[in-house]
């Protein structure tokens, strides 16, 4: 080898080592912008690593109630936002001391179904202008949206039914189906009805519901569930929960699966899908000690003309099936569902 050789291979070398060089630099330098934009994307304020839920991001575009401030009519608007009004403060209209007529038991439509009809996962109102009339198992029959509505002061509201063609009534319907216009007719808005919840493995225990009724409710719902009036008694502060004042036994949020995903999504107040409070047994649980409580009775001879479609957790017999009452009642639900796939409610 002459020197001139040993020079080029030297210089080979070189080339060779600040290729590499080159190469690691680029390589480093993707890896670190992956790595901010991975650390962007998992701590974006609601995403799940950062609230350590555990839960995937959640990425869902869900349904916005349609702003009644867009309206432009006059006489609609003010139609709309009396039907809000009666739906936010129902008691001060048609409570004890209500001052259209008396008749319900002091209940607002808005303490079940939150944000006046529009929270995500919270009896939102936003399928019902898309989805009415619409058929309903219970009464067998295509219902109309004042039937549901005069359903829940029956029920709910433990009350009389309303005029359907009176002012209130139609009010609360403009509403209703205003702030749902958004939605395509026929189609469900995401985020409304319950969100899921899975069934316990075991029935459900009203003693440790007991005990989450006494650590996490009794505070606002009070000792004996009887909720507390404001100071002129024509509104509840925090609703009663059982009792004289509260929803009979033929309402639908005595099922314990909408019970437990209702406090689940939306209990104690504030509480929004996004962050619960209360563990899965905590829900299921505090709703048996609840529905379990004494609350106006109803008679209801004509629900469910096809007993088959009784929804599985409807605590008041006979059935389809030869699980017991209390079974229906409280759980274990998995084998109940599996053998009536056809009325999962
Ligand atoms: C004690 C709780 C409670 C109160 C109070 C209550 N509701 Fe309901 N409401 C429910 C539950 C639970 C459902 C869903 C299950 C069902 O259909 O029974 C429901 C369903 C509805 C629906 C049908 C929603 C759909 O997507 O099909 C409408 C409309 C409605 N309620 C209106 C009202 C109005 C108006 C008031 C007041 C006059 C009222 N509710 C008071 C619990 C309540
Ligand atoms: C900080 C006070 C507070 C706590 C704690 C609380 N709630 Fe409520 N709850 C309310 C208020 C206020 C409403 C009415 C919400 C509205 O009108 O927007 C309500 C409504 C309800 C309703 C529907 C209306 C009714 O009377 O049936 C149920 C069911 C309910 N709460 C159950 C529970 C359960 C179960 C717990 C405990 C896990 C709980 N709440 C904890 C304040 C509270």
């Amino acid at each position: 080898m002459n020197k001139k050789d040993v020079d080029n291979d030297k210089q080979k070398i070189q080339l060779l080592v600040v290729n590499k060089l080159v190469r690691t630099i680029i390589l480093l330098i993707i890896a670190l912008f992956a790595m901010v934009v991975l650390f962007y994307f998992y701590n974006r304020p609601g995403t799940s690593i950062a609230n350590n839920t555990g839960a995937k991001s959640d990425t869902t575009v869900y349904w916005k109630a349609v702003d009644i401030n867009s309206i432009s009519d006059t006489t609609l608007k003010q139609q709309v936002q009396y039907g809000k009004e009666l739906i936010v403060h129902t008691a001060k209209y048609f409570g004890p001391k209500g001052i259209v007529i008396k008749s319900t038991n002091g209940l607002n439509c808005q303490n079940c179904h939150p944000q006046a009809g529009t929270a995500i996962f919270g009896n939102n109102f936003g399928s019902v202008a898309s989805m009415y009339p619409k058929f309903k198992a219970r009464s067998g029959t295509k219902e109309n949206l004042a039937k549901k509505v005069n359903d829940c002061f029956e029920r709910s509201l433990n009350g009389k039914t309303i005029d359907t063609t009176g002012k209130e009534m139609q009010a609360m319907l403009a509403y209703i189906n205003f702030i749902g216009s958004n939605v395509i007719k026929g189609t469900k808005a995401v985020g409304s009805g319950p969100k899921d919840l899975p069934y316990l493995d075991r029935a459900a225990d009203s003693t440790n519901g007991s005990i989450v009724f006494n650590t996490k409710c009794k505070s606002c719902h009070q000792y004996n569930g009887q909720g507390l009036l404001n100071a002129d008694s024509t509104e509840f502060i925090y609703p009663a929960l059982w009792g004289k004042n509260s929803f009979n036994d033929a309402a639908g949020i005595i099922h314990i699966s909408l019970f437990a995903k209702f406090v689940k999504n939306n209990m104690p107040v504030g509480t929004t899908y996004a962050k619960p409070q209360l563990t899965d047994e905590e829900a299921w649980d505090v709703a048996a000690f609840i529905i379990s409580q004494p609350r106006p009775h109803m008679a209801t001879p004509k629900d469910w003309p096809d007993i088959k479609t009784k929804p599985i957790d409807h605590p008041i017999g006979p059935y389809a099936d030869t699980f017991s009452v209390s079974q229906h009642k409280y759980g274990p639900f998995k084998m109940i569902a599996a053998l009536n796939l056809n009325n999962k409610k």
